[in-house]
């Protein structure tokens, strides 16, 4: 029994023995006689009797399997010219010592440390280091400004913060340590110390007592040994954005993670111990926990971390020197990195260059792959293009087309069918469920299979409120779409606030929240509309007060940095429009879809409910003359 639909169907029947079955891919200290717990429903354990450490199975298995010189990690950064490798052995010591640094440093299970680095070994390290010994990490994207780092400081009140001196984007240096400073300044919780990693380009000027330098913290540091945790125990938060300027943090656990993982590596990603895998991702994001640090290190694989991008890292060939050099079997990466590719050289002269014949696969995520890209990445590549869909919450993708398996018709525009343990079923307003082809929201019936949120950082309520109560039974995944006739998945839209930017999922919301600030401000409403690249921008409508000192352009700018300084530059927010009144229904809602309607050039019909039709229209015109005609 291996094809896909005989897999999942037995699943869906015997749940217990199929994941038990799986549970059987990772070293458990104590191996679990029960794969689920629903007696606290709808708050499900997966493995709640077993006992095992996620650093341990990511690497010391492999070391006394007698794979220590196998690479581990290896690093390629177009950025700075740095090329090198991590063997697990070295793994292994280099973990061992993070570990001890932190029972120094008076840590122990349960403890939180954050992460805010840029995509250097050093960040794989402390994970792993922290999962050695319990401590829960939780990382924050690079590219994020001292507000966010400050909210999640907050709100998972870290002992411990390791950062480094900078990150390298293409044109520019990041500096890290102002914006640490800056966020502890601002947050309400002081974390005891910052552990700062030295890069060669730029070395900072320490703070006494609170900073400690990376190698003076570790060098000396006796080793810890990994210690056994139960596997319901917390391995990391990672925050992601909601309908609110408060990110909420997706709680993982230990051991349904790891076996979900180990599934996905072999079925979804078809590859080996010993083989190349790359997501071309950040570590700040879901798909960098999952598939830059945990799933291929679970499997054995060799992993690449990538500090580059697509293109100008130097060119639109970043991609395929690294492909060629360190033979990688599958590439997983966004689809907006290919459209990137795909502008910058279209006839895919730089692919011809290089030998990519180890390519297998190629894997998008974190956004809908649109026909056009999967088409040009299948006639270049000529490799699968596999479209898969997931999110923050899940840890590992909802509906894929499992490689491993089973290979199944590639259908342009969805990501395929549901993997085993999601049971998807998409419901109308009133939480029917729709007929073949009809749109709706995409739901998942409960329980939710192993790797899924455990709950939101501190907050039940919030996991109930957000994701499980307009439709009781099921878990909302806040995506709109449908199923075809033979069961593939359709992801058409968000039902929320959430927006994409290129791969990065953003809220409207929170971008309202902080154009509000601006004094001149009365009113405004944020969309995402389309971009080329990617894939989403942000655009802003403001309404203003009319005694104001400052100009209408110069509040357009202050806005513009506003939005930079809280969020960071990843939101891509460089346009606002300033109309009179927002278009609202006689209830009062903001009529945002079709604000985005408008904005795409789709065509729009005036809702019914509309309190004043002619401010549709003026927004129109406006949207003509400052979007369409530039
Ligand atoms: N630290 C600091 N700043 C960062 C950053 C980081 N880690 N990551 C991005 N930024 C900044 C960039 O410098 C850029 O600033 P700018 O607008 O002033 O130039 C801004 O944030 C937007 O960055 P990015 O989203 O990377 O867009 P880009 O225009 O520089 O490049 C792509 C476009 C398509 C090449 C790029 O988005 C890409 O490679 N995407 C891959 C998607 C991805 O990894 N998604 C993760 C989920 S799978
Ligand atoms: P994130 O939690 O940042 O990974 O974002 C998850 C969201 O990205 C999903 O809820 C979808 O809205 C979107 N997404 C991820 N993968 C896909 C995909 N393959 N197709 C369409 N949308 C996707």
């Amino acid at each position: 029994m291996n094809d896909y639909n005989s897999i999942y169907d037995f699943e869906k029947h015997n749940k217990e023995t199929f994941w038990l079955n799986a549970s059987k891919s990772i070293d458990w200290i104590t191996p679990p006689k029960i794969a689920i717990d629903d007696s606290n429903a709808p708050f499900s354990r997966w493995f709640p009797d077993g006992k095992m450490n996620s650093c341990y199975n990511a690497v010391d298995r492999h070391v006394l399997a007698g794979r220590g010189k196998q690479t581990a990690i290896q690093y390629e950064s177009p950025i700075t010219g740095q090329s090198f490798s991590l063997t697990y052995l070295e793994m292994q010591k280099q973990t061992a010592k993070f570990a001890g640094m932190l029972v120094e440093q008076g840590l122990k299970k349960g403890d939180r440390v954050i992460i805010y680095m840029p995509m250097i070994t050093e960040a794989v390290i402390s994970m792993l280091g922290c999962a050695r010994i319990g401590v829960v990490h939780s990382v924050v994207f690079g590219g994020f400004a001292a507000a966010e780092l400050a909210k999640r400081i907050d709100d998972c009140k870290p002992k411990l913060i390791i950062s480094a001196s900078c990150g390298h984007e293409p044109t520019r240096l990041v500096q890290y340590k102002p914006l640490l400073d800056k966020a502890i300044q601002q947050s309400k919780f002081k974390p005891s110390k910052c552990v700062i990693y030295q890069r060669n380009a730029l070395k900072v000027t320490l703070k006494n007592k609170r900073d400690i330098e990376w190698h003076e913290a570790i060098d000396h540091a006796t080793p810890a040994e990994p210690v056994a945790l139960s596997a319901n125990d917390p391995l990391y938060i990672l925050y992601t954005s909601g309908t609110t300027g408060q990110p909420k943090g997706v709680v993982r656990d230990n051991g349904g993670h790891a076996v979900a993982l180990c599934w996905s590596m072999s079925n979804i990603y078809d590859v080996k111990m010993g083989e190349v895998f790359w997501a071309a991702s950040d570590i700040g994001w879901v798909v960098g926990h999952s598939y830059i640090v945990y799933g291929p290190l679970f499997a054995g694989c060799t992993s690449i971390l990538f500090e580059g991008k697509p293109v100008g890292t130097p060119d639109a060939g970043a991609f395929w020197r690294v492909v060629e050099k360190n033979k990688v079997k599958t590439l997983f990466t966004a689809p907006t990195a290919f459209r990137a590719i795909k502008r910058s050289d279209p006839e895919g002269s730089f692919i011809k260059q290089h030998d990519i014949s180890s390519l297998d696969y190629l894997f998008l995520a974190g956004e809908r792959a649109d026909p056009d890209t999967i088409k040009w990445a299948q006639g270049q590549l000529s490799v699968p293009v596999v479209d898969h869909w997931w999110q923050t919450e899940t840890g590992w993708s909802i509906c894929a087309n499992p490689m491993g398996l089973e290979q199944l018709p590639i259908k342009l525009g969805s990501p395929s069918v549901p993997m085993p343990g999601f049971h998807v079923e998409i419901l109308d307003d009133n939480g029917d469920l729709v007929a073949d082809n009809t749109l709706g929201s995409i739901v998942i019936k409960l329980p939710l299979p192993p790797s899924c949120l455990s709950t939101i950082w501190g907050a039940n309520n919030v996991f109930l409120e957000k994701y499980l109560k307009r439709f009781p039974g099921y878990y909302e995944t806040g995506d709109a779409g449908y199923k075809d006739e033979d069961g593939y998945v359709y992801i058409m839209a968000r039902t929320d606030d959430v927006i994409n930017v290129a791969g990065h999922r953003l809220s409207t919301g929170q971008i309202e929240e902080i154009i509000s600030g601006h004094p001149d401000v009365a009113e405004c409403a944020v969309i995402g509309i389309a971009d080329e690249l990617k894939g989403q921008i942000p655009i802003g409508f403001i309404c203003l007060y009319p005694n104001r000192k400052l100009s209408g352009a110069k509040i357009c700018e202050e806005i513009i940095h506003l939005v930079s300084d809280n969020i960071g530059r990843i939101s891509a927010f460089k346009k606002v429009i300033i109309i009179d009144r927002l278009p609202k229904t006689r209830s009062g809602k903001i009529v945002r879809a079709t604000m985005v309607k408008i904005a795409n050039q789709q065509h729009w019909v005036m809702p019914a409910t509309i309190e004043d039709p002619s401010v549709l229209e003026e927004i129109s015109s406006a949207l003509k003359e400052q979007l369409f005609l530039e």
